[in-house]
């Protein structure tokens, strides 16, 4: 039997850049809420001891697909932890909306759904800490989709606290170009440098994002994209790009503005979620 699960977006309501580690990485501060759109990774567990993808990505080695990486992670985990029999498989395949790229989380989420649907379904009972811990190997964004609430996130972004955020209603808008993450992470202009602030005083603030400098400098559809959006509401880059969103209080205020975007502008309307969808289907809610 195959069974759905939901793969959530993710928006960066804001972002700081705080400082740079020794091993080239950058703490944060940064703001995580769920979008109610997403990819969907379809389930099949299997009893032949391997991990099989049915929708191979043209480009992408099966190896390097994350999906089928965070299926040999759980596996070997839970395999040397004696917590499922070797015999243990599962068939994956994904109907892919998130664009890579796009600063959305997409394959992060992707590969929380299947350390967190597969846990559920070989029974493995790993620990929502242990499942992050797993996550964090793949990416830094894992970890908030594997726990699936809205959080404040410093360090890398492995550091979560739970937080609550306005629901708003979005109008996210993918410029047609993808960004590397290193490519914003790399350039020498980018802020690193800005002061740590406490949640409290960064939820009285206006949001930013540290990256949008650096994304609209070097990528003019960004720019371009970002400069329509903001003619009609606040609006910001998430992630290092290249998606580009607007908030609204209703769904209808978002989908006017969608309606009049130039043929150039793909977009989309979705609303915040602090509950991420796949804790929603863990849970059956
Ligand atoms: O975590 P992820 O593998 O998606 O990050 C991709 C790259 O982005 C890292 O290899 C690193 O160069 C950069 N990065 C960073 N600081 C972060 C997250 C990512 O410098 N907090």
């Amino acid at each position: 039997m195959t069974t759905s699960w939901p793969a959530p977006a993710k928006l960066n309501l804001f972002l700081y850049i705080t400082g740079r580690r020794a091993d080239g990485y950058h703490n944060l501060q940064t703001l995580f809420q769920f979008l109610d759109y997403g990819d969907t990774v379809g389930i099949t567990v299997t009893d032949n001891g391997q991990i099989q993808l049915q929708t191979p990505v043209t480009g992408v080695p099966e190896e390097e697909n994350l999906l089928v990486r965070a299926g040999h992670l759980l596996y070997d985990y839970a395999v040397r932890q004696n917590r499922i029999a070797p015999s243990c498989g599962v068939l994956l395949s994904i109907d892919k909306k998130l664009p890579m790229g796009g600063g959305l989380g997409g394959g992060s989420s992707d590969a929380a759904t299947v350390l967190v649907a597969l846990n559920a379904l070989w029974q493995a009972n790993l620990t929502e800490d242990e499942l992050a811990a797993l996550g964090l190997q793949l990416g830094a964004d894992v970890p908030v989709f594997v726990r699936g609430h809205a959080a404040f996130a410093e360090g890398i972004g492995e550091k979560l606290t739970p937080a609550n955020p306005i629901e708003k209603w979005y109008l996210v808008i993918h410029p047609g170009v993808s960004i590397p993450t290193p490519v914003i992470f790399t350039d020498p202009e980018l802020p690193r440098n800005t002061p740590l602030r406490s949640l409290e005083t960064l939820l009285k603030c206006e949001f930013k994002n540290d990256c949008e400098v650096i994304a609209r400098k070097r990528f003019g559809e960004v720019d371009r994209a970002l400069s329509w959006l903001l003619e009609y509401a606040p609006s910001r880059l998430t992630g290092t790009g290249a998606c580009v969103y607007a908030e609204f209080n209703t769904e209808t205020e978002a989908r006017q503005v969608l309606e009049q975007a130039p043929q150039w502008l793909q977009g989309f309307v979705a609303k915040g979620q602090n509950l991420s969808p796949l804790l929603r289907s863990l849970r059956g809610i």
